[in-house]
C-alpha cells in the first residue's frame, strides 16, 4: 500500500521506524514525503532517511505521489486549524483516505470533515489527536455503543506534565521545555503547550467527536502554566497537592457544553494526579457505564506512531 506524508517531523519519524520494523507483517510503503522546504519520493519506498527534492504544492505533490493513503502530521496550528484542514481536504477531492495526528483539524472542523468524508465514501481518522495511541475515539465507537458521554476530565498534555515535574525538582520552565523538546513531545512551538493551546485543542476535539459538539479551542475557558513557579509547585507538593494541567468538559442543567484547561491544585491521591512522567488520563462520564478511564503510561513519540499504525491496519482491511 502506497503512503505518502504530508509532515515529517517526531511523529513522521517515529512512524516510518514503526513501519521499517513491521515490513515482514504488513507490506505498507511510505511512497512520498511533503514537509514545508522539501519533498521525497520513490515508488518503491523511502528509507527513513529519503534524498530530499525542492517542496512543491500539497496538490502537485498529491498528483505526483498518487498515494492510497495520506497522513497528515504537519504541525498544530490552535487559532484555526490551517493548513492541515486543507491539507485533508486536498486528499478528500482525489477521493484517498486521511488519517491525522493533528488535532487541529479535529478541533476546528470535525463535523465538516466528517460530512465530506462521509459524502465521498472516504475514510477518515484521527486516533492520535488525543492520547497519542491509547484508543480513546475507536474504544467509545467500537466498544461502547449506545453510551451518553456527560463530560470528562483529564491531563491531556505531557509537555506541562514534564516542565510541572521539573519544576517540583526546583528547575525553570525553560528547562523542563529543553527536556520536552529534547523528548520529541512538544509542540513545534511549545507556547501552544505551556498556554494551554493543546490541552485547549485536545478538549475541543473530544468534545466535538465524543459529545457532538460544534466548538473550537477559542471556545475552551483557558489557562496555561506560564505564571506556575518551581516554589508555587514546591509549597503545593510539601502540603500534600499537585499543580497539573487539567481539562474538563461538564454538560450544564441548560444542556449547554462548559470546557476549560487550567492549572488545577488537585490532592495527591486524585487519580488524575496521580500519573508519572509523560502519561495521561482521561475519564470519561457517561449514563450506562459511570466513569470509564483510559490512562497512558509513560507515552512517547513511538506511541502516537502506533496510533497511526492502527488507523492504517484498520483502513487497509477496509480498502
Ligand atoms: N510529538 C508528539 O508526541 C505528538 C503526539 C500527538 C500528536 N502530535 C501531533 O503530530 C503533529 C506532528 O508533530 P511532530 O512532533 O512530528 O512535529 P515536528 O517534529 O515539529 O514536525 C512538524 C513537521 O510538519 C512539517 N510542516 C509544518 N508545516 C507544514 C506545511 N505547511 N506543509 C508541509 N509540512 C509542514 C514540518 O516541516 P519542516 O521540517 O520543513 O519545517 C515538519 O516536518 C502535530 O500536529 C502534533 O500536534 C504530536
Amino acid at each position: 500500500m502506497r503512503i505518502a506524508l504530508i509532515g515529517y517531523g517526531s511523529v513522521g519519524k517515529a512512524f516510518a521506524r514503526l513501519l521499517e520494523s513491521q515490513r515482514k507483517r504488513f507490506p505498507f510503503r511510505i511512497t512520498a514525503i511533503q514537509t514545508r522546504k522539501a519533498t521525497a519520493y520513490d515508488a518503491k519506498g523511502l528509507p527513513v532517511s529519503p534524498a530530499w527534492g525542492p517542496a512543491a504544492t500539497v496538490d502537485e505533490f498529491l498528483d505526483v505521489a498518487q498515494p492510497e493513503v495520506v497522513i497528515e502530521i504537519t504541525s498544530l496550528n490552535p487559532v484555526d486549524g490551517e493548513p492541515a484542514i486543507s491539507h485533508i481536504r486536498s486528499a478528500f477531492a482525489r477521493g484517498i483516505p486521511v488519517i491525522t495526528a493533528n488535532k487541529g483539524p479535529i478541533a476546528h472542523a470535525y463535523s465538516a470533515l466528517r460530512a465530506e468524508a462521509a459524502a465521498r465514501h472516504i475514510l477518515f481518522r484521527f486516533e492520535s489527536t488525543v492520547m497519542d495511541g491509547s484508543p480513546v475515539f475507536n474504544m467509545v465507537q467500537q466498544n461502547l455503543p449506545g453510551i451518553t458521554i456527560h463530560g470528562f476530565s483529564g491531563v491531556l498534555n505531557s509537555t506541562t506534565k514534564i516542565v510541572l515535574a521539573e519544576m517540583a525538582k526546583g528547575n525553570s520552565l525553560a528547562a523542563g521545555i529543553a527536556l520536552a523538546q529534547e523528548m520529541g513531545i512538544a509542540e513545534t512551538d511549545p507556547s501552544y503547550d505551556i498556554d494551554g493551546w493543546d490541552a485547549a485543542a485536545k478538549t475541543a476535539a473530544l468534545a466535538n467527536v465524543l459529545m457532538g459538539a460544534d466548538v473550537t479551542p477559542q471556545m475552551v475557558e483557558r489557562t496555561g502554566i506560564a505564571d506556575v513557579t518551581p516554589a508555587h509547585v514546591q509549597e503545593a507538593a510539601a502540603a500534600g497537592f499537585v499543580i497539573t494541567l487539567v481539562s474538563r468538559a461538564t454538560r450544564q442543567p441548560d444542556g449547554t457544553l462548559r470546557l476549560s484547561t487550567r492549572p488545577e491544585r488537585l490532592p495527591e491521591d486524585d487519580l488524575l494526579a496521580n500519573v508519572d512522567g509523560t502519561s495521561n488520563v482521561l475519564l470519561l462520564h457517561t449514563d450506562l457505564m459511570g466513569t470509564q478511564g483510559i490512562i497512558s503510561v509513560s507515552p512517547g513519540v513511538e506511541q502516537t506512531a502506533y496510533g497511526l499504525f492502527s488507523d492504517l491496519v484498520d483502513i487497509a482491511k477496509q480498502l
